[in-house]
C-alpha cells in the first residue's frame, strides 16, 4: 500500500522538481533581477549568497529592475568566474580659462579583480591616459598616448590617432585612472571638445572618429569584465571542503587566487550548489551541443552523465555510424572455439535465465503495484489531476494565481486555523463563493504526502456528512486543497472551546453522534474502497449552521484494498483517541476508528476533553474516568449537566453503554461501526416516536439489519409509526443486498 503511494508521490515530485529553478540554495531566494539571472554564489539576500565574502552580496533596484554590484550595474554572471558590469565613461571637457584639464578617478572592486579581457581606452586628441593599480605591494602603471590635429579617417581602429588602447594589468582590485591633455590648441577643441578615459571589454568599442571625438558622452556606459572566484586557496588546498556540488569539479581560477566550479561533462546546472548539477538527457535535449549522435533517437538511452546507443535484439551497433546493423552469422572456427563458444554460451544462457527470472519477478511486482494503484483510484486521481480524464470530474484544478487571489495573497487575516497539517485559509472564489483552502507547511514533504493522500481518499467519497473536496492546486510548491466552507467551527470548539454554548442540546448531540457513526460506517463498508479515517476526534468534526456534522481531515486516512482486513502502518493518531491495541501492535483495522468514536461519544455525553491533564492520574483519560463511573454506578455524576433531564436518562444510559463498548481494550470485542450507528439511530427514532405518541416502547433493533445511511435518510418519515418504520427497514435490507 505504501509502495503504491510511494510510486504516486515519486511521480508528483518528479513533475514538481523539473519545474524548480535550481539557481539558488532556497526557493525563497530571488533568481532574477530584470533580465539578469542571479545564481549562487551570488545572491541578493542573506542566506542566498556565498557567505565567504560580501562581494557576492548584490542588490536589485526594485524600481529600475537593475542588478548592482556596489554602484556598478551587473549585466551577466557566468559560472566560470566572470561578472560583467556596466561602467560609465569618464570625461572632462576643454576649458578656456586654464590649461590643466585633468581627469582623475579611483575605482574599488571589493574582492573581485579586473579581467585582462578589458582594454584601457582613451579617446581625444593630444591626450595621454594612464592607469595605476593600487593594491599589492607595488603600484603598477600602464597607459597610452593619442595624437591628432584634425579628425582622423574612419577605419574603426583605435590605433593611436584620436584613440588609444592598452591591455590592463589583471588581478587589480583597486585602480586609478588619470588622463590629461597636453596640447591646447583651440583648433582641436572645435572637433574634440572633450577627452575620455574608460575601461571596456575587448571588442565592445568601435572607434568612430567623427562621432566619438565630438560627443562620446552620448554613450554613457561600457561593459567591463571582472573575475571572481571562491576564497583564496587552490582546489588542492581546500580538498573536499570546496563548495562545489555533486557531479561538479573544482578548477583553480586561471585569473586570480581561489577556485571555480564546473559541472562534469553530461551535466548541466549550477555547480556551486550541492545538488545543482543535473544530468542532461542527451536523448531528448534540443541543444545541439549536448545532443546524442545515435543514428536514430529511438535507440538512444540516457544514462547518468552519458547516453548509449542500444540496438534491438539481433542487431549490432556500428561504431563508425552509430547505427544498428543486422548481426552477422557466426562462422565455424574449429573445435576450440566451439568449446569456448559453448561454455561461454552456457554461462550466457545461465545469466540470461537469471536475468529473465529477475525480470519476471520485477514485472510481477510492478504489475502488482500498478494493480493496487489503479484499484485504489490512483489512476483516476492522476487522470483527474492532469485534467485529461473524463469530463465528469468533480475535483477541480485551480491555478496558483486564482488561489492567491482567493486568499488575498495568503493574508494573515484570512487564516481560519493552523493545525498539524498546515494552515487553513478562508478563500473567496471569483464567483464569490466562499471556500476553505488548506496549505501544507513549506518544506515538509511528509505533509505533501498526506495532502495527496487526502485527495486520493476524498475523491473516493461522496457523502453529505463528509466535508467535500472541491479541488486542488498543484502548481504551488506545496499542493493546496480547496474544500467547501463550513462556517460554524468544530465540535471540539463547541464542546470545550471559545464558542462553547448551551445551544448544544442532547437532541443535537445524539444527532451528531448518529451522523458521525453513520459516516464512519459508510467509510468502513459502503464506500467503493473501504477507508479508515485514523484520526477521528472532535477537532476533526466540523459543524455547519444547522449543526450538521461534517467529518474532515483525511490526511492520515488509509484506503484498504478489498482483500485485506488490516494493514501494518506507522502508528498515527491523536493521544486520547488512539486505539491502545493499534498503538501496541501497529495493526490498523476499522476497530481503531470505533475506539476513537467511543471517545467522541463520551465527550458528547460528559462535555469533557478526551485527555485532561489537570485531573488525577486514573481519571486523566476520559475513557478510564467514564468506565469507572459506569462500573460504580454513578454515571449521572459525570454526564454534562446541560444534557441531562427527566426524559432522556434511559437514552443517556444506552449511549453510555455503547460508548463503553466502543472503547473496549480488545478490538474484537468492540462492535462494528455499522452496529453502533444502528443502535444510536434506534435511540433517536424511539425518542422521536416517544415524543409523538407520548408513550414508551422498547425498540426492537436487529443489529445487522439496518442500512444506516438509508435509515437515517428516512428519519423524517419515522413519525408514520413504528410498523411503517419496520417496513421501511425491511425494504432496505433487500435493497442493501
Ligand atoms: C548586502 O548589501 C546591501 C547593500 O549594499 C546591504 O544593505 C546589506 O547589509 C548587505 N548584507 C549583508 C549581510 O552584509
Ligand atoms: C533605484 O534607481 C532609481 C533610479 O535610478 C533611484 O532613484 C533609486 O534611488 C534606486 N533605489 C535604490 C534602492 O538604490
Ligand atoms: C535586458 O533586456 C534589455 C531590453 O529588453 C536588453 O537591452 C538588454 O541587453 C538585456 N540584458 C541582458 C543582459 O540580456
Ligand atoms: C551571459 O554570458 C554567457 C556567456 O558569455 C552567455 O552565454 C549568456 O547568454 C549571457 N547571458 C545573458 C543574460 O546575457
Ligand atoms: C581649471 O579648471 C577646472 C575645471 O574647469 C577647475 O576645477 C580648476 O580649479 C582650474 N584650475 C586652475 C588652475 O584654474
Ligand atoms: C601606491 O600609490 C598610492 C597612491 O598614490 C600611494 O599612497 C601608495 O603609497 C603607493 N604604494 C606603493 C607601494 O608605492
Ligand atoms: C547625442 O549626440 C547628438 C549628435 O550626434 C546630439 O545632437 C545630442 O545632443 C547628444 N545628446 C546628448 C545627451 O549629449
Ligand atoms: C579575496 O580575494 C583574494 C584573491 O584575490 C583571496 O586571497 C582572499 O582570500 C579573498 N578574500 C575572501 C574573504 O574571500
Ligand atoms: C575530507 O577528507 C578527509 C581526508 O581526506 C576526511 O577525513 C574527511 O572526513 C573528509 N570530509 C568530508 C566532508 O568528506
Ligand atoms: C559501419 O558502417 C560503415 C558505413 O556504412 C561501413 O563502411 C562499415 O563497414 C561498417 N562497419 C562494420 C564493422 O560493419
Ligand atoms: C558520438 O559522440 C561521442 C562523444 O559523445 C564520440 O566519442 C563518438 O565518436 C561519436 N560517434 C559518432 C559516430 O559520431
Amino acid at each position: 500500500m505504501n509502495m503504491v503511494h510511494g510510486l504516486f508521490f515519486v511521480a508528483i515530485f518528479i513533475l514538481a522538481s523539473t519545474k524548480l529553478v535550481m539557481g539558488q540554495p532556497s526557493p525563497t531566494c530571488q533568481t532574477k533581477c530584470g533580465n539578469v539571472s542571479i545564481e549562487f554564489p551570488f545572491g541578493i539576500s542573506a542566506g542566498c549568497y556565498y557567505a565567504g565574502h560580501d562581494s557576492f552580496n548584490l542588490t536589485c533596484n526594485k524600481t529600475t529592475n537593475e542588478l548592482f554590484f556596489g554602484n556598478m550595474q551587473v549585466i551577466n554572471i557566468s559560472h566560470s568566474g566572470e561578472l560583467r558590469i556596466l561602467k560609465s565613461t569618464s570625461f572632462t571637457c576643454y576649458n578656456s580659462k586654464n590649461n590643466t584639464d585633468v581627469l582623475f578617478y579611483t575605482t574599488t572592486l571589493s574582492n573581485f579583480t579586473l579581467s585582462n579581457k578589458n582594454r584601457f581606452t582613451a579617446v581625444g586628441c593630444n591626450t595621454y591616459a594612464f592607469m595605476t593599480t593600487l593594491d599589492g605591494d607595488r603600484n603598477y602603471s600602464t597607459g597610452c598616448l593619442s595624437l591628432c590635429d584634425s579628425t582622423p579617417k574612419e577605419n574603426g581602429l583605435c590605433s593611436g590617432e584620436g584613440c588609444c588602447q592598452t591591455s590592463v594589468p589583471k588581478r587589480s582590485k583597486r585602480f586609478r585612472i588619470r588622463s590629461r591633455r597636453f596640447d591646447r590648441e583651440t583648433s582641436v577643441s572645435d572637433f574634440n571638445p572633450c577627452f575620455y578615459a574608460f575601461l571596456v571589454e575587448e571588442g565592445r568599442f568601435n572607434f568612430s572618429p567623427s562621432q566619438d571625438l565630438q560627443n562620446l558622452r552620448n554613450v554613457t556606459k561600457f561593459p567591463v569584465v571582472l573575475d571572481w572566484s571562491i576564497g583564496g586557496q587552490t582546489c588542492q588546498q581546500v580538498g573536499n571542503t570546496s563548495i562545489c556540488g555533486h557531479n561538479s569539479v573544482c578548477l583553480d581560477s586561471t585569473t586570480r587566487a581561489g577556485y571555480n566550479c564546473k559541472c562534469k561533462d553530461g551535466y548541466d546546472g549550477n555547480p556551486y550548489l550541492p545538488e545543482g548539477c543535473r544530468d542532461i538527457d542527451e536523448c531528448t535535449t534540443s541543444t545541439t551541443i549536448h545532443r546524442h549522435n545515435c543514428s536514430d533517437s529511438s535507440t538512444c538511452i540516457n544514462t547518468m552523465g552519458h547516453f548509449v546507443c542500444s540496438c534491438p535484439f539481433g542487431f549490432d551497433l556500428n561504431a563508425t555510424t552509430n547505427g544498428c546493423m543486422r548481426k552477422l552469422k557466426p562462422e565455424n572456427h574449429g573445435w576450440i572455439q566451439i568449446v569456448l563458444g559453448t561454455s561461454v554460451g552456457f554461462f550466457a544462457i545461465l545469466l540470461v535465465a537469471i536475468c529473465v527470472q529477475q525480470k519476471i519477478k520485477q514485472r510481477k511486482n510492478i504489475e502488482l503495484r500498478k494493480h493496487f494503484f489503479e484499484k485504489n483510484g490512483g489512476g483516476m486521481l492522476r487522470q483527474r489531476l492532469s485534467g485529461a480524464g473524463p469530463s465528469n470530474v468533480d475535483v477541480k484544478i485551480f491555478t496558483e494565481e486564482s488561489m492567491k487571489k482567493a486568499t488575498n495573497g495568503y493574508e494573515e487575516s484570512r487564516i481560519l486555523g493552523q493545525g498539524g497539517q498546515g494552515t487553513v485559509y478562508k478563500g473567496i472564489l471569483p464567483d464569490s463563493s466562499v471556500v476553505a483552502i488548506k496549505k501544507a507547511r513549506l518544506g515538509d514533504s511528509s505533509q505533501v504526502e498526506q495532502f495527496i493522500n487526502e485527495v486520493l481518499v476524498l475523491s473516493q467519497i461522496n457523502h453529505r456528512n463528509v466535508v467535500s473536496l472541491l479541488g486542488c492546486c498543484l502548481e504551488t510548491e506545496v499542493p493546496l486543497l480547496v474544500y467547501e466552507f463550513i462556517n460554524s467551527g468544530t465540535l471540539h470548539d463547541r464542546l470545550h472551546g471559545s464558542i462553547s454554548d448551551s445551544s448544544l442540546t442532547w437532541e443535537h448531540r445524539l444527532r451528531i453522534a448518529v451522523e458521525i457513526a453513520g459516516t464512519l460506517a459508510y467509510l468502513h463498508s459502503s464506500a467503493s474502497i473501504p477507508i479508515i479515517h485514523r484520526d477521528v476526534k472532535t477537532a476533526n468534526i466540523l459543524l455547519d449552521e444547522n449543526l450538521t456534522a461534517k467529518v474532515a481531515d483525511f490526511g492520515a486516512s488509509r484506503l484498504i484494498p478489498m482483500d485485506k482486513e488490516q494493514l501494518t502502518t506507522m502508528v498515527q493518531g491523536t493521544l486520547g483517541y488512539l486505539d491502545p491495541e493499534y498503538y501496541n501492535t501497529g495493526l490498523l483495522n476499522e476497530k481503531s476508528d470505533v475506539y476513537s468514536f467511543g471517545v467522541v461519544l463520551m465527550e458528547l455525553l460528559t462535555g469533557q476533553k478526551a485527555l485532561c491533564f489537570e485531573k488525577p492520574q486514573q481519571s486523566k483519560h476520559l475513557v478510564n474516568y467514564f468506565a469507572s463511573a459506569m462500573k460504580e454506578n454513578r454515571l449521572l455524576e459525570v454526564i454534562d449537566g446541560q444534557v441531562l433531564n427527566e426524559s432522556n436518562q434511559r437514552e443517556i444510559h444506552e449511549a453510555a453503554r455503547i460508548a463503553v463498548e466502543c472503547t473496549r481494550l480488545m478490538g474484537e470485542e468492540r462492535p462494528r461501526m455499522k452496529e453502533v450507528a444502528a443502535q444510536l439511530e434506534a435511540l433517536r427514532v424511539t425518542k422521536t416516536k416517544h415524543e409523538w405518541s407520548d408513550q414508551y416502547n422498547e425498540p426492537e433493533v436487529n443489529e445487522h439489519l439496518v442500512g444506516v445511511e438509508m435509515l437515517s435518510a428516512q428519519g423524517d418519515t419515522s413519525s408514520a409509526g413504528y410498523d411503517s418504520i419496520k417496513n421501511v427497514t425491511n425494504l432496505h435490507i433487500e435493497a442493501g443486498r
